[in-house]
């Protein structure tokens, strides 16, 4: 652009990562279907980095497919440079790994997606890292839980089935006093709604899985470091770990990274709407939105956020396990499933919901809805008939 003026959001997601003259001029670049790179000198087989081949070595370790998907995500996230991982888990335990070591402390969110959760206390702690979980809600009362081997802070806001916001600048403060690395899975947000890097975080987590491949059908992960010595940091164990993502998974991430500012707008203001809704419903305790007013989290996302998703949670009042059963299983087109972020809206009871060590669950069964890209009148339809088999049915 010739002006100083930073571009737009859906500016940058169009066209960062975008170089159609390094590809005969195809606005996309070529799906590298890649494991062997054939070198025809001994000195371009060992060095790698000559011309035609910089960053072609290998697959595993870098095609123009995805340095095109990693240098769009760190121009939206605003950081040094990104890695790809095969999942989003894969993204979130990689950037664990690359900053902690057996004797360190790290604090993690309780509000931590399960699995991540899980690696934390069957892997790192079984590598002798000290694996603590704080309230989310903590802000800077964090202070109190740190320690001189402290290392890593580990955020997830908001949580994806408990969607508590976190004080991300209070805690960043510290820990940047500290020494501390702080790394959020920011996948709810996506960077089109929250910048973690603009806020002190140092590694930024995208299950791409979700918004950003959008259309449920790629398992892809990225993480975005601030710097060059945090991103060198990240890719040497990124590298030594064997991560690296598939070239038809990298490809279905760029194009839906090019719509992401559109799609996820929609998934905002319907599931906003639904939420909305929902909360004046006979049937619901409460419902788990911090775009709404009236939400513990709605000042912080006030403050910190420029929009929402449309994954959030709604408790319903006191219901049988067999009620709320009949309620979701006759849906038409709210379907059941583990993800979020695709064009479909979906629906799931949490009758066994995530582990907590801080923050107990509140009672009645909590529902996690993902607002696709459907009409919200069809939606709310849909929901209507459900709340009328809960009735039959309790
Ligand atoms: C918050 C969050 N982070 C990470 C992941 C993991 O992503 P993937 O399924 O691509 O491994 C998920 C998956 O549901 C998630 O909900």
């Amino acid at each position: 652009m010739s002006t100083d003026k930073k571009p737009g959001q859906s500016t940058l997601a169009a066209h960062a990562g975008y170089d159609p003259m390094s590809h005969q001029g195809s606005v996309n670049p070529p799906v590298y279907r890649t494991s062997t790179v054939l070198f025809p000198t001994v000195e371009m087989l060992e060095r790698g980095d000559v011309k035609p081949y910089e960053g072609m070595r290998y697959g595993r370790v870098g095609t123009p497919t995805s340095k095109a998907f990693e240098d769009a995500v760190s121009a939206l996230e605003g950081g040094y440079a990104s890695v790809v991982s095969s999942s989003g888990l894969g993204a979130c335990c990689t950037t664990l790994l690359a900053f902690l070591t057996a004797g360190d402390h790290a604090l993690i969110t309780d509000s931590v997606y399960g699995p991540t959760r899980n690696f934390a206390n069957k892997i790192l702690a079984g590598f002798g890292v000290e694996i603590e979980f704080y309230d989310p809600l903590i802000g800077a009362g964090i202070r109190t839980l740190l320690r001189p081997n402290t290392k890593v802070i580990y955020l997830e806001s908001p949580g994806s089935w408990s969607f508590e916001v976190q004080d991300v600048p209070a805690i960043t403060e510290l820990a940047k006093a500290a020494g501390i690395t702080v790394m959020i899975d920011n996948s709810w947000a996506t960077p089109i709604y929250f910048k973690p890097l603009s806020h002190g975080v140092d590694l930024s987590i995208q299950a791409a899985t979700k918004y950003i491949a959008g259309h449920s059908d790629a398992m892809l992960g990225v993480t975005t470091a601030r710097d060059r010595p945090t991103y060198e940091k990240l890719k040497t164990t990124h590298y030594l770990a064997g991560q690296s993502a598939g070239a038809d998974e990298l490809f279905l991430g760029l194009r839906g990274l090019r719509t992401l500012p559109l799609r996820i707008d929609r998934h905002g203001q319907t599931g906003l709407a639904l939420a909305d809704w929902l909360a004046g419903r006979p049937e619901v305790q409460r419902v788990l939105h911090p775009g709404l007013p009236g939400d513990p989290g709605h000042e912080l996302w006030k403050r910190d956020f420029t929009g929402c998703s449309g994954l959030f949670g709604f408790l319903l009042k006191t219901y049988s396990r067999e009620a709320v059963t009949a309620m979701v299983e006759g849906m038409s087109l709210f379907k059941m499933g583990w993800s979020w972020g695709g064009y479909e809206s979906l629906i799931v009871p949490g009758f066994h919901l995530p582990a907590r060590s801080k923050r107990g669950w509140p009672d009645g069964v909590l529902i996690r809805i993902h607002a696709g890209q459907e009409d919200v009148d069809d939606l709310k339809a849909d929901l209507i008939e459900a709340f009328a088999r809960l009735a039959v049915a309790a």
